[in-house]
This record gives structure tokens, sequence and C-alpha cells, in this order.
């Protein structure tokens, strides 16, 4: 829903005014700034403190706007993992464990490829919007493996963060080859469920060094 101006500053006047609304200056702060980048990130998630998602505006109407929203959030978190997994792979230790990041760093640039392509299916130019959720995850794992002193340690920490991300990718995945097959979209079907492939392989490959390498060098650590 799209108000004119005028009506929009009529209604945040009165919900200013209105004092049982909690953090209501800030909610009228945050639809400001959210009318005004609406067209560089349209449906953009609202989940922040404070902040009623779609008062009012709802962007996403149909299933093929879910759908859209969703590949434009695993498209911002791929590239997010491509800017944090070189990290990761410089901070481990176990040869294995390393190696493992690496290829699935190449594996991850092939996963902005295909989306790019289902991009293209639709018609669409690819394209970004925010994804707290994966910022969350890689905020999360630089903090944790920031505090971890002993470096076999160090890779148990490393593990599970990128467990973390491959399991939030696999279940972006399963739900938009769920909806691309529910949608008629054979075509993008198939390279989401390569991908999905991927995620799921790289994901058994984290639990076997964990289980068989690293985990027990941790637990020898002093
Ligand atoms: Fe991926
Ligand atoms: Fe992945």
């Amino acid at each position: 829903m799209v108000l004119a101006r005028g009506v929009s500053i009529a209604i945040l006047s009165h919900l200013a005014s209105i004092k049982s609304i909690p953090h209501r200056t800030e909610l009228v702060a945050e639809y400001l700034v959210d009318q005004s980048d609406r067209q560089i990130s349209a449906a953009k998630p609202q989940s922040k403190k404070g902040r009623a998602m779609g008062l009012f505006t709802k962007d996403i109407k149909t299933m093929d706007d879910l759908f859209m929203h969703t590949l434009q959030d695993i498209y911002y978190a791929e590239n997010k993992i491509i800017q944090s997994l070189p990290q990761m792979i410089d901070t481990a230790s176990n040869p294995q464990l390393k190696q493992g990041l690496k290829s699935h760093l190449g594996e991850t640039k092939n996963h902005v490829k295909r989306l790019e392509q289902v991009f293209k299916m639709q018609g669409q130019k690819p394209r970004s919007i925010d994804c707290p959720a994966i910022d969350g995850i890689v905020e999360e794992a630089e903090d944790v493996t920031g505090e971890v002193e002993d470096v076999d340690v160090l890779d148990a920490a490393i593990v599970a963060a990128a467990q973390a991300v491959e399991h939030y990718e696999i279940t972006r995945y399963g739900s938009l080859i769920a909806w691309a097959k529910q949608l008629g979209r054979a075509e993008c079907v198939s390279l989401l469920e390569q991908t999905l492939d991927e995620e799921k392989a790289a994901d058994k490959k984290l639990t076997a060094v964990a289980e068989s390498k690293v985990n027990p060098a941790a637990t020898r650590s002093p």
C-alpha cells in the first residue's frame, strides 16, 4: 500500500501522539527511512525492535512475490558467505577443514552464478535484499571465534559456525525448490536442486571432519 505523502504525514503525526505505542519515535523514524529506500530495498525485512511488521506496507502479495523475495534474500546471503569464508579458511588449522572450506568457497561462487541464471529465467536482474539472519550468523561466528584461544577448540567453533551457515542455506533452498515446483518452474527447480545438493554435501563433510578429527583434537587440548 503506497500512501500519498500528505496522508502518510497525517498518520505518522497521529501515531506519534499515541502514548500506548512503545518506541513510537523509532517507529515513525524507521518508517520514513523505509519509505525513502523503498526503491532500492523493496520488501525489506522488518524485524527490528519497535518496528511493526507489515503495519504500513505489504509488498509481498503473491507466491510469485514471495519466491522473488526469498531469491533476493539468498542472493544476498551467498554473496555475504563469499566475503566471510576467506577469513574462516585463514583461521582454521586442521588441513582437512581448511581444504573443505576452500572447496566450498569455489562452490559458493557457483551458487551465485546459478542464482543469477534463476533471476534471468524470471526475466529479472539479480538483486539483493538485506538478510538479517545471515548477517547475524556471520557476526556471531566472528564474535565466538574471536574469543577462542586454543587452535583446536577454534577449529571446533569454525565447524559449528560453518554448519549454521549451511543449515540456513539448506532451509532457504528447500523452500525455494518447493515453491518453484508449485509455480511450475521446472528449469529453476533443477538449478536450485544442484545447489541444495552441494550445501547438504558440505554440511555432511563438516560433520565428518568434526567427528573424525576436529572434536577429538579439541577435547584433548588442555
Ligand atoms: Fe551456497
Ligand atoms: Fe554453503
